[in-house]
């Protein structure tokens, strides 16, 4: 099995990629209106961005789609399939993998972290693995296998054995990147993936998730303020403010947006200077 090997069947149109299409979704709190009638697609094999000021409904959207949070009204369907109203691991199962704004990350291991994501593809389960029970073993030799290759792939591959609180900050979200990654994906979630990092990390990480676009053949959607990263490596951007979309287009469509202006006036979105990511191809 490589990293570019087939990509898992879709429900309704088998071997074809996932679109993700998000329709009117309304989520409240207690009076606050967290998203309002959202709408969102992301096509095939595309880098979408979901952007906009702190408070306008990002976090909401991401756990709606990975089932912690229920919307209110609204649908939310991968390749044709409903998500809404679905359990988390069944959200996962069916293809959707995140990642999260904080580092979510156990003792142990990079391999022990990277193969969580594996349970979600394990048949034997978590009790069967413990007992060693027949037929179990191989099936964790194959899954051990995959997590280096995805280690990897991700440029982990030398720190696979190495406890993850040894680890610099940069190469802690990127075993985050890697377990999400070993739950062969259709549709990946990144929140933030690269807050917090350095020029060079950032870039290293733009890079990263352009290589794993390309040779995974997965959609991605990311939440990121990093409106350089955005410019690079996003196809489309779709801008939330006050739980509304107001504004999908291409990343230089949206930055020359008056409304996108207005809902960042003072913060800048228009003259975001290119990052770091700006120098590393796509
Ligand atoms: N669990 C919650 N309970 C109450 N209000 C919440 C909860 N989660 C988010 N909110 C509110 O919903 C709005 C959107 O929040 P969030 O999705 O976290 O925004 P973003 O990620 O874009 O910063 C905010 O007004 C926030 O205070
Ligand atoms: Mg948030």
């Amino acid at each position: 099995m490589s990293p570019s090997g087939p990509r898992r069947a879709q429900a309704t149109d088998p071997g074809a990629p996932p679109t993700l299409v998000v329709r009117d979704v309304t989520v409240r709190f207690a009076g606050v209106l967290a998203l309002d009638g959202v709408d969102l697609t992301v096509r095939p094999d595309s880098v979408h961005a979901l952007i906009g000021p702190n408070g306008a409904g990002k976090s909401t959207l991401f756990n709606v789609l990975s089932g912690v949070c229920r919307a209110d009204s609204g649908s939310v369907t991968l390749a044709g399939r409903e998500l809404t109203g679905c359990a988390p691991h069944r959200i996962a199962e069916l293809g959707v993998a995140r990642t999260f704004q904080n580092i979510v990350l156990t003792r142990g291991t990079v391999a022990q972290n990277v193969l969580l994501g594996r349970h979600v593809l394990t048949r034997g389960g978590f009790v069967a693995t413990a007992l060693g029970l027949p037929g179990t073993r191989r099936e964790q030799r194959i899954h051990l296998a995959r997590a280096r290759e995805i280690a990897e792939f991700v440029g982990l591959g030398r720190l696979f054995d190495i406890p993850v609180d040894l680890l610099s900050y940069g190469d802690r979200k990127r075993v985050e990147l890697a377990r999400a990654l070993c739950m062969e994906p259709t549709l990946l979630l990144l929140d933030e993936p690269v807050a917090g990092m350095n020029a060079a990390e950032r870039a290293r990480m733009a890079a990263t998730i352009g290589r794993v676009r390309a040779a995974l053949g997965l959609s991605i959607l990311l939440v990121e303020h990093d409106m350089g990263l955005i410019m690079r490596i996003a196809d489309e951007v779709t801008v939330l403010d006050f739980g509304r979309g107001i504004a999908t287009g291409t990343p230089r469509e949206v930055q020359r947006d008056p409304e996108v202006i207005r809902a960042y006036l003072g913060t800048g979105i228009a003259g975001a200077s290119p990052s770091a990511a700006e120098e590393v191809g796509r």
